[in-house]
């Protein structure tokens, strides 16, 4: 590829990766009048949270997992499904969300699945790990469209009650809050120590 159709094919990929609402009812469109299409990857490797030994493996494959793609990896996630480059979410050390075990897990954009799974499903160490697109419709996504490399684990399905994830700006009001609490928590503190002294 010359410079300009490598130029043009980063633009492309930009506008097409960049965050964007998902905007998707399940009745219409998850199974029809075709599969609602896949917007983006998650991938999630399980681990024992009560297995030392288990526990520090995952950290070292995250690690690699890191190292190797140091070169596309970008900023950590900041929320589970509006992002527009590959990132690390925080590692889950306890069950969260479908998961009965920990795990830790990255988000994929569609032009790195391929090198992710590649990777992934030679590099896992003997960890079970999980690929799953993102459509907007979590069951879907989460069930008959997801893919295990390794043992497939039972997920808890009925958490999901929403057809689509949550939109950006119910996740702003969501942040905007635990930032108002956090800083609630600062001022208790300040007047506490105060008093104190
Ligand atoms: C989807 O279909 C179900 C069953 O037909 C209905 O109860 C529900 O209200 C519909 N939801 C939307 C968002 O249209
Ligand atoms: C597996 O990991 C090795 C070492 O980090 C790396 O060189 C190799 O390319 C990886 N495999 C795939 C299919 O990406």
């Amino acid at each position: 590829m010359n410079k300009l159709a490598l130029c043009l094919f980063a633009f492309v990929v930009f506008a097409l990766a960049h965050p964007t609402k998902y905007q998707v009812d399940r009745n219409v469109t998850c199974l029809k009048p075709t599969p609602a299409p896949i917007k983006s990857w998650h991938i999630h490797i399980l681990y024992w949270q009560n297995n030392q030994k288990s526990v520090e493996g995952a950290y070292q494959l995250r690690d690699k997992f890191m190292k190797d793609f140091a070169h596309v990896l970008g900023a950590p996630c900041t929320d589970l499904f509006h992002q527009d480059h590959l990132c690390m979410f925080e590692a889950y050390d306890r069950p969260d969300g479908p998961f009965l075990v920990a795990q830790w897990a990255a988000f994929v954009p569609l032009e790195h699945f391929q090198a992710v799974t590649q990777w992934s499903i030679q590099n896992r160490s003997g960890y079970d790990l999980l690929i799953h697109p993102n459509s907007g419709c979590e069951v879907e996504d989460h069930t008959w469209w997801a893919m295990w490399s390794g043992t497939p684990w039972q997920l808890d399905t009925s958490i999901f009650s929403r057809d689509q994830p949550e939109d950006y700006e119910s996740l702003k009001v969501h942040q905007k809050q635990a930032e108002e609490e956090s800083l609630l928590i600062k001022l208790f503190n300040r007047y506490h120590n105060n008093n104190n002294n």
